[in-house]
């Protein structure tokens, strides 16, 4: 028996449910692996409120940490008690039963924790950063929600490759964590036009890039803060869903292009995803990228992890605890 936060249908956050399940042995090519963290993210609300959309009953989740308990048929790279993590659905629980191949193993000098805090970010990141736009030294490039999961590691990441980065947080309080985060300029965007302050600090001349995971409240002032060719990266919803972008309006605003990436496609490719994790393990393991645990909650408490999330109350990663 183990427990697990389930949803049987979409809305708040009070949909999510804490339930008993019977756990099975592991099938062909299957362990069981036993949660020592698992992180959460804004996708998980996402599916949660029926943003995108998922099969009903469903344990949410889309990363871990655990220890492996009892292997099955057929799987010959791992072992008992060896630590893992990974980037992949239903990872709210206790203990679980889940491919081997979908499992990295986790080198030592990486807490658990920290792993369950960044492995779908920090991937993210890495996609974000060589698939969707190459950042190189001495872009300059602008990075909404600075302070938070996703955010936290591209600021350090893009800073460690030479680029100057603008940074955007919602209050005040986040703008020290967005500049040691390697932000060199950190606009609250609450309070001021972004656009018109991203001008004025790049000469008129605007960013090579945008990464903007909040969506509806800042694409247009993102495409707004481009230079010419320059590339509008849209990645998320925090703030709700873009509606379309005509070309005309790219090329009215200075022949822009714009990227909408899933993880899902890039991780799917065995190759991309080892490369991912490797380049984001030794990132950590060098000190270059710090990984910002800024609130933990019982997994049992998950809801209240959702509404501080979604009420933009956290910094950093958020885990839970089973
Ligand atoms: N495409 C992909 O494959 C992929 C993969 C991973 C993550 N993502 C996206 O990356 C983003 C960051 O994910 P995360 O889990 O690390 O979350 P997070 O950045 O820790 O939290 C979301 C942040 O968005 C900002 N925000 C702005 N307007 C908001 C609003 N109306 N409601 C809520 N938040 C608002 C808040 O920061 P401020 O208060 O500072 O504004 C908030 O802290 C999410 O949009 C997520 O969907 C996409």
């Amino acid at each position: 028996m183990t427990k697990v936060i389930c949803i049987h249908e979409t809305g708040g956050p009070e949909v999510l449910s804490w339930e008993d399940r019977n756990l099975e042995n592991p099938t062909e090519g299957q362990v069981r692996i036993k949660h020592t963290a698992i992180g959460l993210n804004m996708i998980d609300c996402y599916q949660r409120s029926g943003l995108y959309p998922i099969d009903l009953p469903m344990i949410l989740g889309s990363e871990a940490t655990g220890v492996v308990q009892e292997i099955g048929p057929g799987v010959k790279n791992l072992s008992t008690g060896q630590r893992v993590t990974y980037s992949g659905r239903g990872a709210y629980s206790e203990e679980r039963n889940i491919d081997a191949k979908e499992l990295i193993a986790l080198p030592n000098g990486i807490e658990d924790q920290t792993a369950a805090a960044m492995m779908l970010k920090g991937m993210t990141v890495h996609m974000l950063m060589t698939k969707c736009y190459a950042v190189k030294a001495g872009d300059t490039i602008l990075v909404h929600a600075a302070a938070g999961g996703v955010g936290s590691i591209m600021c350090q990441w893009a800073n460690s490759i030479g680029a100057t980065v603008i940074g955007t947080v919602g209050t005040d309080e986040k703008i020290k964590l967005a500049e040691s985060n390697g932000c060199k300029h950190v606009i609250n965007y609450s309070k001021a036009k972004f656009s018109s302050e991203v001008r004025a600090l790049t000469n008129g001349k605007g960013v090579s890039v945008v990464y903007d995971s909040v969506g509806l409240s800042t694409y247009k002032e993102s495409l707004s803060s481009l230079e010419n060719f320059g590339v509008l990266v849209t990645f998320g919803n925090a703030s709700g869903p873009i509606p379309g972008i005509a070309p005309l309006e790219l090329m009215q605003l200075g022949s822009l292009s714009v990227s909408r990436p899933t993880l899902m496609n890039y991780t799917s490719v065995p190759e991309l995803r080892e490369k991912a994790s490797s380049d984001l393990f030794s990132l950590v393991l060098q000190g270059k990228i710090k990984i910002e645990v800024g609130q933990t909650f019982p997994l049992s408490k998950t809801a209240d992890a959702h509404t501080a999330i979604e009420n933009r109350k956290t910094t950093g990663s958020t885990v839970l605890i089973p």
